[in-house]
This record gives structure tokens, C-alpha cells and sequence, in this order.
């Protein structure tokens, strides 16, 4: 494997989760510095681990002045970080729950990459690469998961909103759109779900994170260097 971030600092949130680990391990591999960062610090060995709520403008102010200070600067970014809500109709979510996921989901990686931005624009010599992590549920309709599916469509948006605006400032943005993964605890799923799932795969089966944080460090790099404004799916075919 090739040392593809080397000398580049990278930001990852939500990196205790089940994609988060495997960006975080990914990134390392390929010579990055890591910042890891979760709700409360991941843990992450090699990695320098600090916590965050992603979706507290001050919690974020915290983390960019920590960054400022220690590395000066961000070369890339993974917007990993999410929550799914609950599983039920479009009719029947909670206000709660819409606050929550959009909160997160879409406050949060505005708030990062606003962040980001800040710390990048002071000189724009070093490329900025943002990479946001979506969904195929931010393509597509997704039965039971609508607010979910909104905050994925808004995190599309975005990254073409920042890809448009900051091109000329040496700044790429993208994002990607993994399907169903193979990991454990899939949020509310029954067998019978998983199983059709798969079966409607062309692949049959579903992502492993890994195979998603190999998607991730391509975009991530200097190698994607034409590559900005675009939503790569992952997805075994599934919405072929
Ligand atoms: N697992 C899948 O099947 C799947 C499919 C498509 C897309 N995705 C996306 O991939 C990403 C990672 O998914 P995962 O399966 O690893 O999820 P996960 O739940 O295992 O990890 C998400 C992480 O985000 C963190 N987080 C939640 N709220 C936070 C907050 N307010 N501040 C900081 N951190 C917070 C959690 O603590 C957790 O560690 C998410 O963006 C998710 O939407 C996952």
C-alpha cells in the first residue's frame, strides 16, 4: 500500500464508529496524521484522539482553536460522524428526532467544514481535500428513514455548494454514498430486511468499511486531483 497522505493532517469525525475505525486505521496506513475525533475521544492508537459534539458551534470553535495550535492547518477531512433516528413513517417522526439527525447530520459537517475553511483560507498554497461521508439514502427515497434520507440529500448539497464556491482557493470537495454495510448492529433492521437487502444486491451481499475507507482515501488524495463536486457511490449495485 502506498503512503498516499503523507505530511497531510486529516481530520476524521466520528471515528469510534464502525466506518470511523476503518477511516482512521486507512488514513494511518497511508502516512497521515490523524486527528480522530468523536463525541467523547476514540481512542484511536496512532491517531491524536479529541473529542467533540459536532453539532455545538463552541465544541467546534474548541476543536478548531486545538487544531490551530497544535498543527496549524487541515488537509483533509472526513465528515464521518452521524446519527440515523429512529425507523418509522414520514408521518409519524418526531419533531425531537428531525432536530436531532439534522443537528448532527448536516449542522455538524457545516459547522466542520466551516471550520476547515477558516483554517485553510489563512493560505491557500497546501490543497484542501473534504470528503462527506453520505448515503445511497441521500439519492434515493429510503422507506422508514426519511429524516435520515433529508439530511443526507442536504450533506449532497453542500458538498457542491463548497465545491463551487472555493475551486479556485485550492479546495476539492466531494462526498460519497455507501449502500447497505456489512457491520454489526444495522439500526432497527429485522433478519428478514438484512436478508432482502442483500438478495436485491447485485453483489450480494453488503460494503465492508474498509472498502469504503479505501474510497474515502482516494478522495481524500492528491490522486482525485480533477475529482470535486461529485457523490461516488458504494453500494455493491444496489441502485443500479
Ligand atoms: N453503516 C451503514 O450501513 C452506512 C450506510 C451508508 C452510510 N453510512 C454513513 O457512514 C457514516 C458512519 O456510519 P457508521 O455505520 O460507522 O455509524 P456509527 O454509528 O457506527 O458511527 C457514527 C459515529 O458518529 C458519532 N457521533 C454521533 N453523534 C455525534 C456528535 N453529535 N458529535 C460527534 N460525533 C457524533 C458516534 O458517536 C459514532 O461513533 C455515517 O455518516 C453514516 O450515515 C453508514
Amino acid at each position: 500500500m502506498g503512503e498516499q497522505l503523507k505530511g497531510k493532517v486529516c481530520l476524521i469525525t466520528g471515528a469510534a464508529g464502525r466506518i470511523g475505525r476503518a477511516l482512521v486505521e486507512r488514513f494511518l496506513v497511508a502516512g497521515a496524521t490523524v486527528i480522530a475525533v468523536d463525541l467523547s475521544a476514540p481512542n484511536a492508537e496512532g491517531a491524536d484522539n479529541m473529542k467533540c459534539d459536532q453539532g455545538d458551534p463552541q465544541s467546534i470553535l474548541e476543536l478548531e482553536e486545538a487544531i490551530r495550535k497544535k498543527y496549524g492547518r487541515v488537509d483533509c477531512v472526513v465528515n464521518n460522524g452521524a446519527v440515523g433516528g429512529h425507523r418509522c413513517s414520514f408521518h409519524e417522526k418526531s419533531l425531537d428526532e428531525y432536530e436531532e439527525v439534522m443537528r448532527v447530520n448536516v449542522r455538524g459537517p457545516f459547522l466542520i467544514n466551516q471550520a476547515v475553511l477558516r483554517l485553510h483560507l489563512k493560505n491557500t498554497e497546501r490543497p484542501l481535500s473534504i470528503v462527506n461521508m453520505a448515503s445511497t439514502a441521500g439519492r434515493i427515497a429510503t422507506s422508514l428513514a426519511s429524516v435520515y434520507s433529508m439530511s443526507k440529500h442536504a450533506l449532497i448539497g453542500m458538498t457542491k455548494n463548497i465545491a463551487q464556491e472555493y475551486a479556485t482557493q485550492n479546495v476539492r470537495c466531494n462526498s460519497l454514498s455507501p449502500g447497505y454495510m456489512e457491520v454489526p448492529n444495522v439500526q432497527g433492521f429485522s433478519k428478514e430486511e438484512l436478508a432482502e437487502n442483500i438478495s436485491k444486491s447485485p453483489l450480494k451481499r453488503g460494503g465492508k468499511p474498509i472498502e469504503v475507507a479505501n474510497l474515502a482515501l482516494f478522495l481524500a488524495s492528491d490522486e482525485a486531483s480533477f475529482i470535486t463536486g461529485a457523490d461516488y457511490l458504494i453500494d455493491g449495485g444496489r441502485t443500479a
